[in-house]
């Protein structure tokens, strides 16, 4: 792992959800910018000093002539580094899981997808709203045209951390979320809109072929955008809706998916992930609960406890990585991955968010609002 050191907010989801099906085991790590104190962070995290390194230069070098060096390497760290650190992995050779959004600028998220397509390393993203069961259920349903043609998708992804100045009192995730050198030019669009978008597309299948945007941002003093509101015209004529948002006071992680097609709806909501809103032309609204015995095999292959035993955000992130296990063992072995191993993000769909943010920003800042093609859908 590269990042996600003491105090940091997703590296420890890493650690626990990596571990939970027994597939990863955490042997290296620099966990820090600070080399000191990743290294400290190593060792309290039980592991080998050898392996504790101060950077990811370093690792890169320790790992490299070892017999036994790390399959991946998970970069858990801002934006901006995104791009540097996975490419000197992957021009190592190790293949790479990457935190989203995928770069911090649209010319690093080409130049990094080129490289894992021409390199043949494996780069995941951690869209972690593809991971849920429902999801994949919702997936499924909308391909085989339980919903007849979509008409319209409503994404929403509202929070309320930064409803206030807080990246001026020393909190350390505000504070490189809302520096445009750090974060890239979405502030809000690239932070929680990506995971929004990622969400619409691979449950729909709808790939985009316009947007206009209109941001805003409400806490003064603020660089970026900390609301956006994004109307999409998809490719064949389905329109959608996004909302991201980091000032909406009484949201801790509202993701919501609604989407309507001809003959009926889904509904999804992360905050109650094991449920699915069915509701078919005639309005019998169906509850479709995870664990049931007639879902797909999408949902099965990651489903783990029993219906009625809520599962959640930590297993959601152990499908990303199981599904990268197998992915990369399928490769490997020169074979088709199994189910878990499909429909996992890839580096080209950390592009799509990536190339998403700049039409959003593009489209925001031209004073006639025109509508957008990203360069990548
Ligand atoms: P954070 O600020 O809490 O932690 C960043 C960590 O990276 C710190 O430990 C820091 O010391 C380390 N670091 C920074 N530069 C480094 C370098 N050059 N080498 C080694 N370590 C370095 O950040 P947070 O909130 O955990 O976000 C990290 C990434 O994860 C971001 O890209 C963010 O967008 C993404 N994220 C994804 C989520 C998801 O649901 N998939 C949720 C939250 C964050």
């Amino acid at each position: 792992m590269v990042g996600g050191g003491q105090g940091a907010y997703i590296g420890n989801i890493h650690r626990l959800a990596s571990r939970l099906d027994g597939q990863w085991q955490l042997v290296a790590g620099a966990f820090d910018v600070d080399p000191q104190r990743g290294r400290d962070f190593a060792i309290a995290q039980g592991l080998d000093a050898a392996r504790s390194y101060g950077s990811y230069q370093d690792l890169i070098a320790g790992e490299a002539g070892r017999d036994d060096r790390v399959d991946a390497v998970a970069i858990c760290t801002p934006n901006f580094t995104h791009y540097p650190i996975a490419k000197a992995l992957i021009e190592a050779g190790f293949d790479v899981i990457c935190e989203k959004p995928l770069t911090a600028t649209l010319e690093d998220a080409v130049a990094l997808e080129k490289l894992a397509r021409e390199s043949g390393r494996f780069v995941g993203v951690t869209y972690t709203y593809s991971g849920y069961p429902m999801v994949h259920e919702a997936r499924v349903r909308v391909a085989r045209g339980e919903l007849g043609a979509v008409r319209t998708v409503q994404v929403e992804y509202p929070l309320e951390w930064m409803s206030t100045a807080i990246e001026q009192s020393g909190n350390a995730q505000a504070a490189w979320r809302t520096d445009p050198k750090k974060n890239g030019r979405g502030g809000s669009i690239g932070d929680i809109g990506t995971h929004a978008y990622h969400l619409a597309g691979f449950v729909t299948g709808l790939k985009l072929e316009s947007l206009t945007a209109d941001l805003a941002t409400f806490v003064g003093g603020r660089a970026l955008d900390d609301n956006a509101h994004v109307m999409m015209r998809y490719q064949g004529g389905a329109r959608g809706l996004l909302w991201s948002s980091q000032v909406a006071i009484g949201n801790s992680n509202g993701v919501r998916l609604r989407v309507f097609g001809e003959k009926g709806s889904l509904q999804w909501f992360q905050e109650q992930p094991n449920e699915l809103v069915f509701t078919p032309l005639d309005g019998r609204v169906q509850t479709i609960k995870r664990g049931a015995d007639d879902l797909s095999e999408d949902a099965k292959a990651r489903t783990r406890t029993p219906p009625g035993h809520p599962e959640g955000y930590l297993e959601a992130f152990a499908n990303l990585y199981a599904g990268f296990a197998e992915a990369i063992r399928a490769r490997q072995e020169g074979r088709e991955p199994g189910p878990l191993g499909q429909n996992v993000p890839l580096a080209y769909d950390g592009l799509k968010g990536v190339a998403f943010v700049e039409a959003v920003v593009d489209s925001h800042e031209a004073s006639d609002q025109p509508w957008i093609t990203p360069v990548a859908v």
